[in-house]
């Protein structure tokens, strides 16, 4: 009895079966698709299903080898209408496969990588950080007057002693910490001089809201901020009235004419023993089932596809594929699943098989030739789909943002996004726990102000606003390992973030 692809797809997930390209359309035209299917179910054959493993008809020929056999997944009935209030068919015009593809990739380390590590190099990236920096800063902040040079202002110093002449400097911020009373204080570094600058904690009707919340954050190990204020008596002190950051007040989005959408997932661990797998196949199952899957375009995997090989010690243990190609050659069968619709942009996380300094180059031609409908990236990775500009980022600095930054916790990594956004910079932070590669041009500083900001790595999970920038914070596939269990940090699993490109409504859906 021939059978709907509907009618199929269901039946080959309860059977564990994954069907490989080509093997939808073969269960199509089969004459007995669902008693083929019991017939492999019966002989326990699981796992990759491929048109060769199909006769033309139901005779008892041998179905060929077993590829990587998986757990029999769970199939579970999921009402996703409950989770998702903005979605209407209205909202899209057309369906992903209607569409074209539009990529395009306006900044990708991969191929122009040029540093050779030398101490003249990273001289050269921070000067091109503070440069560009120090442009943005003067075109979006309010600052009083003209910035001057460090060994300028020093030596000009008496002139800025009064209340009323404040002077202005733009620099690279070194060891700021808190003093004993509140007191935010720090050094400032120019190519000309350095200073030390001291921004008060104000009481009572003094108080700054702005000042007092920058205070309580604190600054990162060199940020690149601007300072307006006037130096104290003997001139060894500047006192800050104002600090000012790169940022623009308000972004304006751009919006696409296609209609369709993107969805974001990061941190799959494929290879780990904590992969949830049988939560894929739902999402799976949902790909060919539901009409909003109908309407996404793009899937944006940004790091950590793979659990990688000897990331930290005792690793071993918690793989259950222990080769790093055959975790990658097992992430791309499952993302095979999906329908051929959906075009996927992959870059690398910390667990990936590049180098782990930033920006990261994208994955090796031997590891992209298992994928199909995917292109390679690395990290981090600014492009625009459909017009609207994405700035895709693993997220590996939020580890230092969390250990720099009083405010940002791995409970509310969002905050880290719009501290990264506030600084126009990924990864601030040299020498902390982002290893940074001194690249002649700083490719972490955020030069164009993105429309959706997408980062993963601290396994949690958040779609906001911010100040015109979707903000996504991608969820994993994996599910809490012993680690983690160990710190008490609770991953958000599982959850699939879908955005319109026309109209940037955004909806998450779990399969947890
Ligand atoms: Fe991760
Ligand atoms: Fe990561």
């Amino acid at each position: 009895m021939a059978a709907t692809w509907g009618e199929i797809f269901p039946q080959l997930m309860a059977a564990g079966l994954l069907a490989s390209r080509g093997v939808k359309e073969k269960l199509e035209s089969h004459p007995d698709p669902l008693g083929l299917i019991a017939e492999l179910r019966s002989k326990g054959i699981k796992g990759k299903l491929t048109p060769e493993m199909i006769p033309s008809s139901t005779s008892k020929s041998n179905p060929g080898r077993v590829i990587a056999p998986i757990a029999e997944p769970a199939i579970e009935n999921i009402s996703m209408r409950n989770n998702m209030p903005d979605w209407n068919r209205e909202d899209f015009p057309m369906d992903a496969v209607d569409a074209m593809i539009d990529i395009k990739v306006h900044y990708d380390i991969t191929g122009n990588s040029t540093t050779e590590g030398k101490m003249g190099d990273i001289t050269n990236a921070f000067n091109d950080r503070l440069e560009k920096l120090r442009k943005l800063i003067i075109s979006n902040s309010d600052l009083p007057r003209r910035p001057i040079d460090i060994a300028r202002l020093y030596q000009e110093r008496a002139r800025f002693q009064g209340r009323e002449n404040k002077a202005v400097a733009i620099g690279l911020v070194n060891d700021p910490r808190h003093t004993k009373n509140g007191h935010l204080m720090f050094s400032l570094e120019d190519s000309s001089g350095e200073m030390n600058c001291l921004l008060m904690d104000r009481k009572g009707d003094d108080r700054i809201i702005e000042h007092s919340q920058i205070i309580e954050a604190g600054l990162m190990p060199d940020d690149v901020v601007g300072v307006s204020g006037t130096f104290s008596q003997n001139g060894d002190m500047f006192y800050v009235d104002d600090l000012h950051f790169p940022m623009q007040d308000k972004h304006d989005k751009a919006y696409a004419e296609q209609g369709v959408s993107v969805a974001f997932l990061s941190d799959i661990h494929v290879g780990s023993k904590t992969f949830l797998e049988a939560q894929w196949h739902k999402m799976v199952g949902w790909f060919h089932s539901e009409p909003l899957a109908r309407t996404i375009k793009y899937l944006v995997l940004s790091g950590d596809c793979v659990d990688g090989v000897g990331i930290y010690p005792g690793q071993d243990n918690e793989l259950a594929i222990k080769d790093l190609y055959g975790q990658y050659t097992r992430f791309a069968e499952l993302l095979e699943l999906l329908p051929d619709w959906v075009e996927c942009l992959m870059l690398p996380g910390n667990h990936d098989a590049v180098r782990p300094a930033e920006p990261q180059p994208t994955l090796e031609p031997d590891i992209q030739q298992d994928y199909n409908n995917t292109k390679f990236v690395g990290n981090p990775c600014d492009f625009s789909l459909d017009g609207v500009r994405v700035l895709s980022y693993h997220g590996k600095s939020i580890d230092d943002f969390v250990a720099g930054l009083r405010t940002v916790t791995y409970r509310d990594p969002v905050e880290a996004m719009r501290q990264m956004l506030r600084r126009r910079h990924l990864a601030p932070q040299w020498g902390g726990k982002t290893p940074l590669s001194p690249e002649p041009e700083d490719g972490l500083v955020i030069r164009d102000v993105p429309d959706i900001f997408v980062t993963g790595h601290v396994h949690g999970h958040a779609c906001v606003d911010f100040r015109g920038t979707t903000l996504v914070c991608s969820s994993t596939w994996q599910d809490q390992t012993s680690y983690q269990r160990m710190l008490g940090f609770q991953p958000k699993p599982c959850m699939l973030t879908v955005v319109n490109l026309g109209t940037h409504k955004s909806i998450s859906i779990p399969f947890a």
